[in-house]
Formats: C-alpha cells, sequence, structure tokens
C-alpha cells in the first residue's frame, strides 16, 4: 500500500507515510543519520546548508505543540525556510477541500508538506496527488500513523538502552486512539523487538492488536513486569466518542505510573511518553521529569530523527535527478 509510495524504485525514502513498510535497513540509516546530526548541530553554530533554498510547509490540521515545533526546528537548522500553516486561519475552513489546499501551496514551490489531520490516511491522500517534485511527511493522521514519533521513540530507546531487539517493552494507555502506538509497534518489530507489550483496560485496546505480534496485558502490574522501557500513551479525550472510561482518577488508579508502581520496575527501566502529559493520570506528576524519564530526550531527538527523515527523502530525490551539490552534513558524513 504505501511501499510503492514511500520509497523510489531503489528502495529510497521518497514520502514519509507509515511505519509498517519501511525496510530495517532504512530505519536504521535514519537512526544512524540522526546520530550523525546530533554531532553536527552540537556546537553553538547549529545550522547546516542542506536545505537551503527549500521550502517546508508545515500543514496541521488538529493541534500540536512538540511535533510541529520540532519540524519547523529542524527545517530551519538545516537552512531551509519554512511556512507555518495555521489551518483555522486557512481557506479550508472556508470549504477550500484538501486538493485545493496542497496545490495552492504546491504553486508557491514548496518542496515538502508536513501534515497533520485527523483523518487516517489523510497523508496517503497528499502523497498521492502531490507533484512528483514534492515530498510529503506523516506528522499524524487520525489513529492511524505517526511515522517521525516511532522514529524518534526509536532513536531514544536506541541511544539510551542499545539495540531494541533485545528489549521488553510495554506500551501503557489508550492505545485504541493511538497513531503512537501503532507505529512504535511496528517500529519495534521491524528491529526485532520481541517482547512488546501492550497494557490497557478492555475498552482501550483495539481488536486484534495481537497479530501485531503483541502481548495484550490487562493488569498493570503483570504487564510492567521485567520491562526495561514504559512507554505511556495520552488518554485521548478528543477522540473518545463514547464512555471509555469510568473516569481519570479509576484509570489513574488502575493503570497510571504512581510512585509505587514505579519503584518496583527494574532499577534501569525507563519512562517514555510522547506528550503532551496528562499529570496524575497516565503518570504521577513527580515522576515526569526524573532521572529515568526519557521524555524530554524525545522532545530533543525529535529535532534530530526529523532533519535526518528530510535530509534523505531530499537527498534521494535529487539524486534521482543527480544534481545534489556536496553539502556538508547531507549524507556525506
Ligand atoms: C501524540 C500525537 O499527536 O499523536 N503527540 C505527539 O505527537 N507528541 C500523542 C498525543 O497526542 O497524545
Amino acid at each position: 500500500m504505501s511501499r510503492p509510495l514511500q520509497l523510489d524504485p531503489q528502495g529510497r525514502l521518497r514520502h514519509l507515510l507509515s511505519m509498517d513498510e519501511l525496510p530495517r535497513d532504512l530505519i536504521v540509516s535514519i537512526l544512524d543519520r540522526a546520530a550523525e546530526f546530533s554531532e553536527a548541530v552540537s556546537g553553538p553554530d547549529k545550522k547546516l546548508p542542506n536545505l537551503r533554498g527549500r521550502t517546508i510547509v508545515n500543514l496541521f490540521f488538529e493541534p500540536s505543540t512538540r511535533t510541529r515545533s520540532t519540524f519547523e526546528v529542524a527545517a530551519k537548522r538545516l537552512s531551509a525556510d519554512v511556512i507555518n500553516l495555521q489551518v483555522s486561519a486557512s481557506s479550508t475552513t472556508k470549504g477550500e477541500t484538501l486538493l485545493d489546499t496542497l496545490k495552492t501551496m504546491e504553486a508557491m514551490q514548496a518542496d515538502m508538506f508536513v501534515i497533520r489531520h485527523d483523518a487516517s490516511g489523510a497523508a496517503h491522500f497528499f502523497a498521492e496527488h502531490a507533484a512528483p517534485g514534492v515530498a510529503i511527511l506523516n506528522a499524524g493522521d487520525g489513529r492511524h500513523a505517526h511515522p517521525t514519533q516511532a522514529l524518534l521513540d526509536l532513536y531514544t530507546i536506541r541511544a539510551r538502552k542499545g539495540d531494541p531487539a533485545g528489549l521488553r517493552v510495554a506500551i501503557v494507555g489508550d492505545v485504541l486512539h493511538s497513531r503512537v502506538a501503532r507505529s512504535d509497534i511496528h517500529g519495534l518489530r521491524i528491529l526485532g523487538c520481541k517482547d512488546i507489550r501492550v497494557v490497557a483496560p478492555p475498552t482501550l485496546v483495539p481488536a486484534g492488536i495481537e497479530h501485531m505480534g503483541v502481548r495484550v496485558f490487562h493488569s498493570l502490574d503483570a504487564g510492567l513486569d521485567g520491562v526495561d522501557v514504559v512507554m505511556l500513551l495520552r488518554l485521548q479525550k478528543e477522540r473518545m466518542l463514547g464512555a471509555f472510561l469510568p473516569s481519570a482518577a479509576e484509570f489513574h488508579r488502575d493503570f497510571g505510573l504512581t510512585r509505587e508502581r514505579f519503584a518496583r520496575l527494574k532499577p534501569d527501566a525507563v519512562v517514555m511518553h510522547p506528550g503532551p502529559i496528562n499529570r496524575g493520570v497516565e503518570i504521577s506528576g513527580d515522576l515526569a521529569y526524573s532521572e529515568r524519564s526519557l521524555i524530554l530526550d524525545q522532545v530533543a531527538n525529535g529535532i534530530l530523527v526529523r532533519m535526518a527523515v528530510m535530509d534523505m527523502i531530499l537527498e534521494s530525490r535529487e539524486s534521482g535527478i543527480g544534481n545534489r551539490e556536496s553539502k556538508g552534513g547531507g549524507g556525506g558524513f
């Protein structure tokens, strides 16, 4: 499905839409490129020339703090020009279709679109209709996928805990509504992680998730037993049409990471959360930024993996037409 859209005939990244069909080697090379960028931007001058003269449009139809701003920082660190389209102020509220918005921005010679939309499949739609030289990066579509979040999570796990293949990872909370969970599971599986647990009340577990190669637990204590990584998810109240839970307090009691539960984890287990956090719901507030919390590392690493993805997409597009200049940092590390 996404593979012919995401990859060019040489298997290089053309758009980034979802994790499920990305080859292992490509994921590893994105993470390696991100690690190289970490070195390259560690000094006071954080700007690299790789995307100079390119225009990136951030097209967000849903709210975002971390994802939108780290995409913007990433693009600016690579010297791109960035347009942030506030959708509430754009013509879509006047009835313009998604396609018209895309074509209007393309006419301004945008090179890449970073898109977040509440409809699953929106990024695929854009990729199907984009002009040949234009790349689409999915920044979250409905409940479907959030591939750069998965990449930054994999990067963060690898940096702190080593190869995910040997780890036990628990994904806890509102899996039903979470595009992050779906993309993380795909990414972890592709990198060889064999012990992935989904821990949630039955109402927040998607039917058939076992087929993704995970084990489902409805008890947090059993699910957290011996884990190396606890990935907490936000209760996505805005996507809860019906009554999925008696109350947030009850969720915290049964599925929240409390101090007592934290104390029973392995001493080197780490805690992650894509944000935004509901303090006192998924996690007790005093654990959010503890020494074993990687939540702020995730934010910082988001810049690096987004730089890597944009750089690799540009590289594959330009090698296709043979005019990529030698631009320090771009693939030549
Ligand atoms: C996530 C998202 O939007 O899917 N947040 C993020 O991108 N950092 C998760 C969430 O909203 O809970």
